[in-house]
């Protein structure tokens, strides 16, 4: 299952996925930053009905700028995204995966979570 906004990306992704692999590729355009888009991709991540072995929590971009000389509403989207909406991705697949006794978590992460800035975390920014 891919979600990310850029349906025509996605599109393109899952026919290469389906005819390189032969595997089922389920495609969700959804914006992570989004409530309703959010909560929709929680719901279906939490569906152990199609379970989900292994959630990679792999959105995210840059800022360029310093701290300061950033827009303070990106600062607080990059939080957002790199912070909260894995933390709610996870609360989702762990219950499931808890409850059947196997599943994956994987982060992607960065070596800028080792640089003080506003978001630091691993995966936040580069
Ligand atoms: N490139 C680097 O040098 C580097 C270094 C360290 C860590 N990282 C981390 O590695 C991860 C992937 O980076 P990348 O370089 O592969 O970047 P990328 O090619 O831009 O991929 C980022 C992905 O996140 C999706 N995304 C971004 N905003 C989103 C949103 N609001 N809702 C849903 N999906 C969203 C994008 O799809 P859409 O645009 O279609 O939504 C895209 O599929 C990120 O977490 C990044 O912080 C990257």
């Amino acid at each position: 299952m891919l979600a990310a906004r850029d349906r025509d990306a996605l599109d393109t992704l899952s026919a290469r996925l389906r005819a390189t692999h032969g595997v089922e590729v389920e495609v969700v355009a959804a914006d992570l930053l989004d409530p309703r888009h959010r909560v929709e991709v929680e719901s279906r991540v939490a569906d152990d009905e199609r379970p989900i072995e292994i959630l990679v929590n792999n959105a995210g971009f840059g800022l360029s700028l310093a701290f300061e000389r950033n827009d303070i509403d990106d600062e607080v989207r990059h939080l957002q995204l790199h912070v909260e909406v894995p933390m709610r991705l996870t609360h989702a697949a762990l219950g499931v995966m808890a409850a059947r006794g196997h599943g994956r978590i994987l982060n992607v992460a960065s070596v800028a979570a080792f640089i003080p800035r506003s978001t630091a975390r691993a995966g936040g920014g580069w």
